[in-house]
C-alpha cells in the first residue's frame, strides 16, 4: 500500500503543484462552466483563481443542497434576545433567498451593484447576503455595533444602491435602535443610496423616509412565490467587500472573488473544520465580521451543513446557553473566540457539565491570541480538542492551524499551529527583509505570493492601495505582510506575538487606533490625542486614550476630568460605536513624541503595560512619558 504523504508533503505539494492540488479541491463545488487556468499570476500581486470558470456562491451554498436534501436543516436561528428559535430547511432557505433576491431586483439592484447590509443577527441578514451573491451583486456587511460615522465612511466607499437594515438589534435584553444611526449615517455620507429596505422587528420606532425607505414585510408578501434564477458569474467576479481597519483612519474594503472563495471555504470545512454534510456547525461570531461571513454563512452551507445563527449573549439566560444548543442540535464543530471563553470562565463552570457534548468533534478558536490558562480551562471543561487558528479578514480563512482532516497533528499550547496548505508563510526581518530561518527568531509573518484562493483580490476600488499597504512594507521584496509579529519553534509551530501596526484587538474585534483618535479629536475641547492598545485580562486588549486639551483648565479638577472623559466616550459611542469606546480617556499636557514629531505609541503602550519603554533617545520631552506613568500608576 502506498505510504500516506505527511502533512509537510501535502503542504509542499500545495505550493509546488498548485494546479493539481487546487484542481482537486475545486471538485468540492459546482462549476457551471469549467475553468481553464487554475491560477493566473501574470500580474503579481494580483492573483486570479480558476480563470474561465463560471459558478455562483449562493447556488453552491443553497440550491445544490436544496435539490438533493430539501428537508435538511440549513439555517437555525436562535435568539435569546427576543426568545425565538426558527429552523429553515435548505428548501425553505432557497425560497427565502429567492424572495429577497426578487425584492432587491425590484429595488433596482443589478449584477455588480453593492448592497450594504447593516443588520442585527437575524435570518434576513443571511437571506440578504445570499440573495446578493445569487444575482451577482456585492454585499457589504457593516457590523451592527458600528455607529453613524463608521457607517457613513463605509457607505461612501462602497457606494451601495440599496441598504438593508432593521429597526433595532438587542443586546442583553436592551434594545439597540439602528434606524436613527442609519439615517444619520446617510445624512453624513456624500453618496446616497436609492432605496433602504427596512426589516421591522417591532423593537424600536422606525420612521420611514418617503420615496427612499421600503418595508420588507410588504415586499416579502408581494414576492411570496418568487423564483429568481442564479446568475452564473466568472470565478473572478467579486462576491463581496468587507471593511477592516488598518494603519490609516480610513477602513479598507477587502474585496473577495467568487470561485476561489467557494473552493477555499469548501476545502477548509473538510480539512480544517472537520465538517460533514448533514451535520451542524455553530460559530458564535457576528455576520459583521469575517468569521461570520466565512464560518456562519458560507463555509457551513457550502459544506451542506446546518449553521446556527445566534443572537444573544453567551451568558444569558445563563452560561449554559451555548452548550444547550450544542446538545439540542448535535453540533459537531464549534467556532468561537478566546474572549468569549474567558467570559464563560468567570461564570459557573458547572454549566458545561450539564449538557451532553458528545457530538462535538472540536472547538475552534480564533481572532486573538489564545492564552494558556484559557486554553487549558476550556479543554478540561469540554473534554474535547481545542483547535486554535490564525487568520485575517484579508485572507478569509485560516493561515495557520492544524489540518486534522488531512492528517492528525498534535497541538502545541500557545500556538495556532503550522502554515495551512496553500500558504507559503515566511518570517522576515522587519528592517532587512531577510528571511529568518532559525527557530525562535522574531519576525514579521509574511506570505509569498500568490495568496491562495479565497484571499482578498484587492482593496475595493483601490488597487494601488492594495499593493502599497500589503505588498510594499518589507524592504526589498514584494511579499504580503500580515502585520503580525511571530516566531516559529524548532518543530515548525508558529506563535503570534501581536500586531506590528496600529491595529488593536479588543475582545476579538479588530479596531484601528487611528479611527478612534480621529473620533476623539473631533471633540471641541481636544487638541491632540494618542490611542494605544493595552493588555487586558478579559478582553485581550483595551483601548486607552491620552488627550491634550486646548484649554487644560477644562480638566483641572477630578470631577471636571471625569465629566469630560464621559463626554468623549459618549462621542465615540455615537460616532464609531460602543465597541470602539476607550476603557479610559486620560488628560496630559503633552504627548510623548520624537524630536521629529512622531508619536511614540509603542512607548506609551509599554508604560501602560508596566513594561520597559525601550530606547527613548529620540524623545523630545521625557516628562511626557512620566505623566502617563504617573496616571497609570495612580490607577
Ligand atoms: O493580529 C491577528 C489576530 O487578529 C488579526 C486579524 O483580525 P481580523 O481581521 O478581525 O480577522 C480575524 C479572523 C479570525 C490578526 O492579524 N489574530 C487572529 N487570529 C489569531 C490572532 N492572533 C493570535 N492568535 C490567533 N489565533
Amino acid at each position: 500500500m502506498p505510504k500516506r504523504p505527511t502533512f509537510a508533503q501535502v503542504h509542499r505539494r500545495s505550493l509546488d503543484d498548485k494546479e493539481a492540488f487546487w484542481s482537486e479541491q475545486a471538485e468540492l463545488i459546482h462549476w457551471e462552466k469549467p475553468f481553464k487556468t487554475v491560477c493566473d499570476y501574470r500580474n503579481p500581486p494580483f492573483a486570479n483563481w480558476f480563470v474561465g470558470g463560471k459558478t455562483n456562491l449562493c447556488y453552491n451554498a443553497v440550491d445544490r443542497h436544496a435539490e438533493k436534501h430539501p428537508k435538511r436543516k440549513a439555517l437555525i436561528w436562535v435568539s435569546t434576545e427576543v426568545d425565538k428559535e426558527v429552523v429553515y430547511t435548505f428548501a425553505e432557505l432557497q425560497s427565502e433567498v429567492q424572495r429577497m433576491a426578487a425584492i432587491l431586483k425590484s429595488l433596482g439592484v443589478k449584477k455588480g451593484d453593492r448592497v450594504l447590509v447593516y443588520m442585527p443577527m437575524v435570518p434576513e441578514a443571511v437571506f440578504a447576503m445570499l440573495a446578493c451573491t445569487r444575482i451577482g451583486a456585492l454585499h457589504s456587511v457593516v457590523f451592527g455595533g458600528f455607529a453613524s460615522v463608521s457607517l457613513a465612511s463605509r457607505i461612501d466607499d462602497a457606494q451601495p444602491s440599496v441598504i438593508v437594515s432593521a429597526d433595532a438589534g438587542s443586546r442583553g435584553g436592551k434594545v439597540v435602535p439602528y434606524k436613527g444611526l442609519l439615517d444619520e449615517a446617510i445624512r453624513l455620507a456624500v453618496h446616497k443610496p436609492e432605496k433602504v429596505l427596512m426589516v421591522n422587528r417591532g423593537l424600536a420606532p422606525m420612521p420611514m423616509e418617503p420615496g427612499r425607505d421600503v418595508d420588507y414585510a410588504t415586499l416579502h408578501q408581494r414576492f411570496a412565490d418568487a423564483t429568481v434564477p442564479v446568475t452564473w458569474v466568472d470565478s473572478t467576479h467579486p462576491s463581496y467587500t468587507l471593511y477592516t481597519s488598518g494603519t490609516t483612519g480610513k477602513p479598507k474594503g477587502v474585496q473577495r472573488d467568487t470561485g476561489g472563495y467557494a473552493v477555499a471555504l469548501a476545502a477548509s470545512m473538510k480539512h480544517i473544520f472537520l465538517g460533514k454534510p448533514g451535520e451542524t456547525y455553530f460559530s458564535t461570531s457576528d455576520i459583521g465580521w469575517v468569521v461570520g461571513h466565512s464560518y456562519i454563512v458560507y463555509g457551513p452551507l457550502l459544506a451542506g451543513m446546518a449553521t446556527i445563527l445566534y443572537e444573544g449573549l453567551p451568558t444569558r439566560p445563563d452560561a449554559a446557553i451555548w452548550w444547550s444548543l450544542v446538545e439540542k442540535y448535535k453540533v459537531t464543530s464549534m467556532f468561537s473566540a478566546p474572549t468569549a471563553v474567558r467570559v464563560l470562565k468567570k461564570q459557573d463552570p458547572s454549566a458545561l457539565k450539564k449538557h451532553d457534548l458528545s457530538s462535538l468533534r472540536a472547538l475552534f478558536l480564533a481572532g486573538e491570541p489564545l492564552d494558556e490558562p484559557t486554553s487549558a480551562w476550556i479543554a478540561e471543561a469540554l473534554g474535547r480538542p481545542i483547535i486554535d487558528n490564525y487568520w485575517q479578514t484579508e485572507t478569509g480563512w485560516p493561515i495557520l492551524s492544524l489540518c486534522n482532516g488531512l492528517q492528525k497533528q498534535d497541538s502545541r499550547i500557545g500556538s495556532p499551529g503550522k502554515p495551512v496548505y496553500g500558504y507559503d508563510v515566511k518570517l522576515l526581518d522587519e528592517s532587512s527583509g531577510e528571511e529568518l530561518t532559525q527557530p525562535n527568531q522574531k519576525g514579521v509573518v509574511a506570505i509569498e505570493g500568490p495568496l491562495p484562493p479565497g484571499c482578498m483580490q484587492t482593496v475595493w476600488r483601490d488597487d494601488a492601495r492594495f499593493v502599497k499597504t500589503y505588498w510594499s512594507s518589507i524592504p526589498g521584496r514584494q511579499v504580503y505582510s500580515t502585520f503580525d509579529w511571530g516566531i516559529r519553534d524548532e518543530d515548525g509551530y508558529y506563535f503570534i506575538l501581536g500586531r506590528t501596526d496600529d491595529v488593536i484587538n479588543v475582545a476579538g474585534h479588530r479596531l484601528g487606533t487611528r479611527e478612534i483618535e480621529e473620533s476623539i479629536s473631533s471633540h471641541p475641547a481636544v487638541a491632540e490625542v494618542a490611542v494605544v492598545g493595552v493588555a487586558d485580562q478579559l478582553k485581550g486588549q483595551v483601548a486607552m486614550a491620552f488627550a491634550v486639551l486646548k484649554d487644560a483648565s477644562k480638566a483641572a479638577s477630578t470631577a471636571d476630568a471625569l465629566k469630560l472623559e464621559g463626554e468623549i466616550m459618549k462621542l465615540v459611542d455615537g460616532q464609531l460605536g460602543a465597541v470602539a469606546r476607550p476603557a479610559r480617556v486620560r488628560f496630559v499636557s503633552v504627548l510623548p513624541k520624537t524630536r521629529s514629531g512622531k508619536l511614540l505609541r509603542r512607548a506609551i503602550q509599554a508604560v501602560c503595560e508596566q513594561r520597559d519603554p525601550g530606547d527613548l533617545t529620540t524623545i523630545e520631552d521625557p516628562s511626557a512619558l512620566q505623566q502617563i506613568k504617573d496616571l497609570v500608576g495612580a490607577g
